[in-house]
């Protein structure tokens, strides 16, 4: 061999035994980074609650791979986290293979029925129809959670279906302990759960909320689960399940029909990809905005020495390229089945480099100075996400959800399956934003068998310092948060301080910069409002992100979950 990472070394021979022997000692010292970069050794899983860990963590020490244990986390979340994800949402799961390099993107998005219409939510004068998007079946897209587990595990999987959904049947059968982000859930959807006598008898046994550290049980879910794992695809898209579904839509109003469940089909899809500062980025692609929006922001970034800068600039060309790349998500993205979204422009360099020539140093840019949007767009608050790593460096950043908060608080009798509210992720009406004040385009309108664009990010970053996996929940500021963990490791950060970081938001409309208390400092509110920034401090801190690292040159494997929520990271 006569190069190995970069380290040249001419031929042995006697004469040259001096640089022989110090090529030796860098061969050695370049051997350990080779070895750890081909194999971590160690597994590690972060996600937002520590029974689905567990759940993954079971399913590796059985010999599942990275995959297996992606299927156990996902389901498991769907029972401990019923208000963010489940068999009746959807989600994007971004798969690196060790074996070939390689990697898959698995698009397990909810689709609109076959009966939808691009006025579906509209009264006889126009107007959205308030609610309709977000309560009861008619909001509910066609789920596609369940496909994408069992594709997973078949094409990517080293154990059955079945091995990778017990622990989370046994969650269900046996019940999980009642904890505060689901009573929380509960107290805020509880009108709307109302109209769902299936989802009471669950959530609200005896017609009251569950106490604290109660087991809560959900035998129909688990049975549902059963016939999934006993059946693949057809346990859950046909037969009693699909039956179940389909007749406790329609009896609530919905508009599903036997064929949406039976023609729901998982899309692979080539993740975006894209390079800042030597990092390279891999994430979701259309239908997800997200990965077009974070490549978009660092193309933008790219174009400044933001280490060089002082904090408030910084941070003000930050908000500029979040402005400029939430502006592009409003006008042009949507389904690519559907329309044809300017992707590879948007992730052009000089694309990149035009954005930046509208901005200035000295003064904030109004949106409504960028070309006018049409209103509406999309993202989920009650999404969850999870980061896998195994020992043979497989790698998952999967991202789910069911949208809003218990999403449709809608409940078909008899399956346990909570029905998510995606269908709020269209654009509804031109000029009316959602429930995230997102606004969309044409190409997120309406149409049968089409997937409503998403802002879940899953991530991975690379660099010849390691790998980062990353994704977060929160809605519209998902693809900003993703932004800002980004910029953190590129400068050093590791995977706690990613977490850990105060957050700001800029997404178009509204004109204002979001922020969590502690993301700007009193000097730097000053400076940026100088600059006609408009700053709301959040009411609350907001995401949930769950990241693992792994460092080439130490072979050290760091995993964190969001100190704002009770998740839970494990390095095995
Ligand atoms: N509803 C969550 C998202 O896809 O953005």
């Amino acid at each position: 061999m006569d190069r190995l990472q970069g380290v040249a070394c001419p031929r042995l021979s006697r004469r040259l035994v001096v640089v022989g022997l110090a090529c030796l000692a860098l061969l050695a010292a370049a051997l350990p980074a080779v070895a750890s970069a081909a194999r971590p050794g160690k597994a590690a899983i972060a996600a937002a609650h520590p029974l689905a860990v567990a759940a993954g963590e079971e399913v590796l020490a059985g010999g599942g791979n990275a995959f297996d244990a992606a299927v156990a986390v996902s389901a498991a979340l769907a029972v401990v986290e019923p208000y963010a994800s489940g068999l009746g949402g959807g989600g994007f799961w971004l798969l690196h293979l060790a074996r070939g390099d390689r990697d898959v993107f698995i698009d397990g998005r909810e689709t609109a029925p076959g009966a939808a219409s691009a006025t579906m939510y509209l009264d006889s004068g126009g107007q959205v129809i308030k609610g309709a998007t977000l309560d009861g079946p008619l909001a509910a897209g066609i789920p596609g959670e369940p496909a994408a587990l069992v594709h997973m595990a078949k094409r990517y999987g080293r154990l059955p279906l079945a091995r990778s959904l017990a622990p989370a049947i046994r969650l269900a059968a046996e019940g999980i302990p009642v904890h505060e982000r689901l009573q929380m859930g509960l107290r805020f959807r509880r009108k709307a759960m109302e109209r769902s006598p299936a989802l009471m008898a669950v959530f609200y046994p005896g017609g009251e909320a569950p106490a604290a550290g109660s087991l809560l049980r959900q035998p129909e879910l688990a049975a549902t689960l059963r016939r999934l794992a006993a059946g693949g695809f057809d346990g859950f898209y046909r037969g009693p399940t699909a039956a179940a579904l389909v007749e406790g839509v329609r009896a609530g109003g919905g508009i599903w029909s036997p064929e949406d469940l039976a023609g729901y089909r998982v899309v692979e899809r080539e993740p975006v990809r894209g390079r800042y500062r030597g990092v390279r980025i891999t994430s979701a692609p259309l239908p997800s905005a997200g990965g077009i929006g974070l490549v978009d922001m660092l193309n933008i970034l790219s174009g400044y020495d933001l280490g060089r800068l002082d904090p408030a600039t910084r941070k003000h060309l930050i908000i500029e390229a979040m402005r400029r790349a939430y502006r592009d998500r409003s006008l042009y993205l949507g389904d690519p089945a559907f329309s044809q979204p300017p992707v590879e422009q948007l992730l052009s360099p000089f694309y990149a480099a035009g954005q930046r020539t509208s901005i200035r140093l000295d003064r904030a840019t109004p949106s409504e100075v960028l070309a006018a949007a049409p209103a509406d767009g999309s993202a989920g608050q009650d999404t969850t996400h999870f980061s896998i790593l195994d020992a043979e460096g497989n790698r998952v950043a999967g991202t789910l959800s069911i949208n809003t908060w218990y999403g449709s608080a809608f409940m078909p009798p008899g399956t346990g399956v909570l029905l998510n509210n995606e269908m709020d992720d269209f654009t509804v009406k031109p000029g009316t934003a959602n429930a995230y004040d997102l606004l969309g385009a044409a190409a997120n309108d309406i149409a049968p068998g089409k997937r409503m664009l998403s802002s879940m990010t899953p991530t991975f970053l690379e660099s010849d310092r390691g790998v980062a996996i990353l994704g977060t929940p929160g809605g519209s500021r998902i693809i900003t948060m993703v932004l800002l963990a980004a910029l953190d490791w590129v400068d050093g950060g590791d995977a706690r301080s990613m977490v850990a970081l105060r957050r700001f938001h800029h997404q178009f409309y509204p004109d204002v910069v979001e922020y969590e208390s502690g993301a700007f400092t009193d000097a730097e509110i000053k400076a940026l409002e100088a600059l006609g920034h408009r700053l709301e401090l959040g009411t609350r801190a907001y995401g949930n992100m769950n990241v693992i690292t792994w460092d080439y040159a130490t072979g050290r494997v760091g995993a964190a979950s969001d100190p704002r929520s009770a998740g839970e990271a494990q390095v095995y």
